[in-house]
C-alpha cells in the first residue's frame, strides 16, 4: 500500500522566500541503477515538480554508494543509469542543476568538518545504520556510520533548505537539521536549517505488498522497462490476502494495487468500488494498472532508451552541472574554514 490512504505528512506548501534566504532545493539519489516506480513516486516527481519552483540541485551520490558497493564498473554503469532515468524522468538541465557528487570533492572535505560537531551517538543510533548492520554485517565499514554527515555536507554546502526525499530519509533529514544547529552554535550562524518535502507517496511499498519497494529487495516495479516486464511485475504484486474468492468482497484500502491506481488515472475509487463489492476482481484491477503504467511511462522510456545510445550526451550534463557549482561549493568553504579557524 502506498502512504496516501494514511496521510500523514502533508506536501509541503510554498514557504516565503526572504532576500536573505533564497530558498533552494537540493536532493541526492544513490546511484542504484535504473529508478523504479518507488523513487518516482516517492521523490523523483518531486525533484521534477520543485524545478520550476526554486533554485535546484539534484546530486548522484556515488560517494555514499562506495558504502554498500564495491565493484568499480557496476558503481560507474548505475551511476549512468541513474543519471539518465533522470533525465528522462522530466529533470530539465536547463531548468536544474544535475551532477555527480564525486566530481564535487568538496562535499567529502566539508563532511569531515561536520564530523567534528557531531556525537558518534548521533549517527549510532540512526536506523538506517542500525539496518545495515544487519544486512551486511560482514562489512560495517565507517562509511556507513558517517553517511548521515557527508548527506548533510551535500545539502547545507549549497545551503539549500527543502529537500526532497521518500519518508525512509526523515530520520537523515533530522540529523542533517541537528548537525547544522551543532555547527551554528559553536561557529555561528552559517547555515539554514534544511526539511524534507514529502510526496504523496512518501513510501511506495513493493510486489510483495509488505516491504518498501527497493532494488535490494527485489519487490520493484521497474517503470522504464520492457512493457513485458512491467506486465510480469504488477501481475505479481500481492493484493489483499485476505480477499480468497474471486466474489469475495475486498478491502482496496490494505490493497496495493488498488492505492497505486491513485497516481494513474482520476477513477480510482471507482476502481476501489469495484473491488469493495467484488464487481471486478484482483487480476482486472492488476492488468488494468499494468496497461496504465506502461502507457503513462512511455514517453520516458523512449527518452531513456535514446539517453543510453547517446551516454556522451548524459555526461557533458552531468560534466556542466558539477562545473556550474564549482562557485558555490568554493564560497561556502571558504566561509567555513574561515569560521573554524584554518585559515
Ligand atoms: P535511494 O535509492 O535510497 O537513494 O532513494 C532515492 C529516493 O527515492 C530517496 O529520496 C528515497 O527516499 C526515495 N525512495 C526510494 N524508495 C522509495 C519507496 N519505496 N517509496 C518512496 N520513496 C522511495
Ligand atoms: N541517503 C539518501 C538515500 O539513500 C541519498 C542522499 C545522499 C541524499 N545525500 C543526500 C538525499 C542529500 C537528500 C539530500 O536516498
Amino acid at each position: 500500500m502506498t502512504s496516501p490512504a494514511q496521510p500523514s505528512t502533508a506536501p509541503a506548501a510554498k514557504p516565503a522566500a526572504t532576500a536573505s534566504t533564497p530558498l533552494k532545493t537540493f536532493s541526492g539519489i544513490q546511484p542504484s541503477g535504473v529508478a523504479h516506480l518507488g523513487n518516482d513516486l516517492g521523490a523523483i516527481r518531486n525533484y521534477v515538480k520543485l524545478q520550476d519552483e526554486y533554485e535546484a540541485i539534484y546530486c548522484i551520490v556515488d560517494y555514499h554508494a562506495l558504502t554498500s558497493t564495491h565493484d568499480p564498473d557496476v558503481l560507474r554503469e548505475r551511476t549512468r543509469d541513474m543519471a539518465a532515468s533522470l533525465l528522462a524522468l522530466g529533470l530539465d538541465p536547463e531548468r536544474c542543476t544535475l551532477f555527480v557528487q564525486s566530481h564535487r570533492p568538496e562535499h567529502t572535505e566539508l563532511g569531515w568538518l561536520l564530523t567534528t560537531v557531531t556525537p558518534v551517538s548521533w549517527l549510532e543510533r540512526t536506523p538506517t545504520y542500525k539496518e545495515k548492520r544487519e544486512s551486511q554485517p560482514d562489512d560495517i565499514n565507517h562509511g556507513l556510520l558517517t553517511y548521515p554527515v557527508l548527506q548533510a555536507a551535500d545539502i547545507v554546502i549549497y545551503k539549500a533548505t527543502l529537500v526532497p526525499v521518500g519518508r525512509d530519509q526523515a530520520a537523515h533529514l533530522e540529523l542533517s537539521r541537528e548537525i547544522v544547529r551543532a555547527f551554528n552554535n559553536r561557529y555561528g550562524e552559517t547555515f539554514p536549517e534544511p526539511r524534507a518535502v514529502f510526496t504523496e507517496a512518501p513510501t511506495v511499498l513493493g510486489t510483495d505488498g509488505v516491504r518498501k519497494m527497493s532494488k535490494s529487495i527485489g519487490n520493484t516495479i521497474d517503470v522504464l522497462g520492457e512493457p513485458e516486464t512491467i506486465r510480469k511485475q504488477v501481475m505479481s504484486m500481492v493484493t489483499d490476502t485476505q480477499r480468497i474468492l474471486r466474489t469475495d468482497p475486498g478491502r482496496p484500502e490494505v490493497c496495493n494495487v488498488c492505492q497505486l491506481h491513485r497516481f494513474f488515472g482520476d477513477d480510482y475509487l471507482e476502481i476501489q468500488d469495484g473491488e469493495r463489492t467484488a464487481r471486478t476482481g484482483c487480476v482486472d484491477t492488476k492488468r488494468l494498472l499494468a496497461e496504465r503504467i506502461i502507457r503513462h511511462y512511455a514517453p520516458a522510456r523512449e527518452r531513456y532508451l535514446e539517453l543510453q545510445a547517446h551516454p556522451e550526451r548524459v555526461a557533458g550534463i552531468l560534466e556542466e552541472g558539477a562545473d556550474r557549482l564549482r562557485p558555490v561549493a568554493a564560497a561556502t568553504m571558504a566561509e567555513v574554514r574561515e569560521k573554524m579557524g584554518l585559515r
